[in-house]
């Protein structure tokens, strides 16, 4: 199995891609770190601990990273995922206990234990706890075999301003230095990942699912769907973040190209902005596979059949 480490900031989209890599037999979670975004680092890795407790998989380590940003100060978004960061269903308090050991820590040691080009870093969240890595110790970087993240937005429109997306604007400087470790990168921008809309009869099959679950992942997309709806008018919730984990799995519903992506550190208008040379006119070298469709269908079959195995 493909052996990842899921960086992440809890958040339902975020829940379900954690759920989806643990019904997955072709993916090894070695362990998930929590970063600051959707909400404050005390809340995502406490939601992330939860996470690991509904689907029965106390075995999986959590740990903490960093609790802002490399040098901003954290931006959050309650006002999209609520004011848990997990708002749709009301879970016990985890009995899985935190990790003593950083976040940051536990992804150096990692890359430096296991075998040159092994290990995948999915990160769905601001680039925190990555770039703080990489720039403590860079000699993990070439031992990095990829990295697949939820991240920036170019054609389709910013969601936290006009021109960013929020994992990105978040933390800009840590996402410039990850786009630019030479790392190989996929990136599953908004263009991707707003296609990803759940359908009612979805969310309903979803619902129905023996086990604990299946309704949960009803009850997150039930309270996420909101916010989309009232603020692009669309039907059903964007699953943004389980793109990057079903990226691994079936890449063949993608589609996307390999382009020049640059950060915007600077802009008066279009900090965090991800600047996609689509039509490669910059003469940059390519530096990540961009995804700019998905099959959604089979998404969501994948999605189904994988949920389903969960207790
Ligand atoms: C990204 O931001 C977060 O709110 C979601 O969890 C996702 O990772 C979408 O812009
Ligand atoms: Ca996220």
């Amino acid at each position: 199995a493909q052996k990842i480490i899921i960086d992440t900031d809890p958040g339902q989209d975020d829940a379900v891609a954690i759920l989806l890599a643990l019904a997955s037999p072709e993916l090894e979670v070695l362990g998930i770190t929590a970063v600051a975004g959707n909400v404050p680092l005390s809340l995502t890795e406490t939601n992330a601990r939860k996470i690991v407790e509904l689907a029965g998989r106390q075995d999986i380590p959590v740990y903490a990273g960093c609790d802002s940003p490399l040098s901003r100060k954290l931006v959050t978004a309650e006002h999209v995922h609520g004011k848990t960061g997990l708002d749709g269903i009301e879970l016990p308090a985890p009995s899985v206990p935190l990790q003593s050991r950083h976040a940051v820590d536990f992804i150096i040691d990692t890359l430096r234990q296991h075998p040159e080009g092994s290990i995948t870093l999915v990160p769905v969240g601001p680039l925190t706890n990555i770039a703080a890595a990489f720039s403590r110790v860079p000699d993990i970087v070439p031992r990095v075999q990829r990295i697949v993240l939820m991240g920036g937005a170019y054609f389709e429109v910013g969601n936290i301003t006009p021109a960013a997306e929020f994992n990105i604007y978040v933390d800009p400087e840590a996402a410039k230095a990850v786009f630019a470790s030479g790392v190989p990168l996929v990136m599953l921008p908004l263009d991707a990942t707003h296609e990803a809309l759940t359908s009612r009869d979805w969310v309903e099959a979803m619902r129905a699912l023996p086990g604990k679950c299946g309704p949960a992942v009803a009850s997150w997309t039930d309270f996420f769907e909101r916010f989309d709806r009232e603020k692009y008018g669309s039907e059903g919730a964007p699953l943004h973040d389980p793109c990057a984990v079903a990226w691994l799995i079936r890449p063949d519903l993608f589609e996307g190209r390999e382009i020049n992506v640059e950060i915007e550190t600077q802009g008066e208008f279009t900090t965090g902005m991800t600047v996609a040379d689509w039509w490669r006119v910059s003469g940059r070298p390519a530096n990540a596979l961009f995804i700019r469709h998905l099959n959604r269908e089979g998404l969501f079959a994948l999605l189904s059949e994988r949920i389903a195995r969960l207790p």
